[in-house]
């Protein structure tokens, strides 16, 4: 199985690497956080099997495909402070759709935009995608300022698409094409260059 795992992504302060077992307990407390999944399609987690069960599902999609799920992790410690993943690949039309999750005592402090933008530079580079997709319930404010901090635009909205935590949400829909990346990345080398 090891030759399938998706490669460790590294950051200044973050790894990404595949789920082992021993993330059952963080990855609990990640999902088990009302404020975590209050945009989310479920409600929060009560036990720990439901970690088991993303664990599992992370690692049979390493050996089937289907799901490229990421555990972001502290670099100094290893330990789980979130999720990332590509999903809904189409190969033909080289796109595919993100997902993401931070536990609560880690918001704010740009873990989730360093993790998100090399997971996106992989996806863009090693897998080749050329449209990457966001579908996040559009009062998820902290949500939609990540997007739109990495170059993602909001291309439509989608009323009562949802129906979850005993209401119906809507839709707003983000893409984030390769030659926007491309555009942004230049800018910020030459604005680097500038000093
Ligand atoms: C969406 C989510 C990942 C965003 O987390 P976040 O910590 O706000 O995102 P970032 O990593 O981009 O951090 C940005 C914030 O950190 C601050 N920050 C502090 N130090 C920073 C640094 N070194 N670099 C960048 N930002 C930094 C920024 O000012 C910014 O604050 P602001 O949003 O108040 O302006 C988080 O809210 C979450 O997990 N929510 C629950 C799950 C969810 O809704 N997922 C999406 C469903 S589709």
């Amino acid at each position: 199985m090891t030759d399938t795992l998706p490669p460790v992504l590294s950051t200044a302060r973050l790894r990404l690497r595949p789920f082992t077992y021993d993330d059952v307990a963080s990855l609990f407390r990640v999902f088990s956080d009302e404020q975590v999944v209050r945009f989310w399609s479920v409600g929060a987690w009560t036990e720990l099997a439901q970690a088991e069960k993303m664990i599992e599902e992370a690692l049979l999609a390493y050996r089937e495909g289907g799901l490229s799920r990421y555990a972001i992790a502290l670099a100094e410690t290893d330990e789980l402070i979130g999720i990332c993943n590509l999903r809904g690949f189409f190969e033909q039309n080289r796109r595919c759709e993100l997902g993401y999750a931070l536990g609560s005592a880690h918001w704010g402090r740009g873990y989730a935009f360093e993790a998100l933008e090399a997971l996106l530079g992989h996806a863009f580079s090693a897998l080749d995608m050329n449209r990457i997709e966001a579908d996040i319930d559009p009062r998820n404010d902290a949500s939609a300022r990540l997007l739109e901090r990495l170059g993602f635009r909001q291309e439509g909205y989608m009323p009562e698409r949802w129906f979850v935590h005993g209401e119906y949400a809507d839709t707003a829909f983000y893409g984030l094409l390769r030659r926007y990346w491309d555009e942004r990345s230049l800018s910020r080398s030459s604005a680097a260059a500038a000093g």
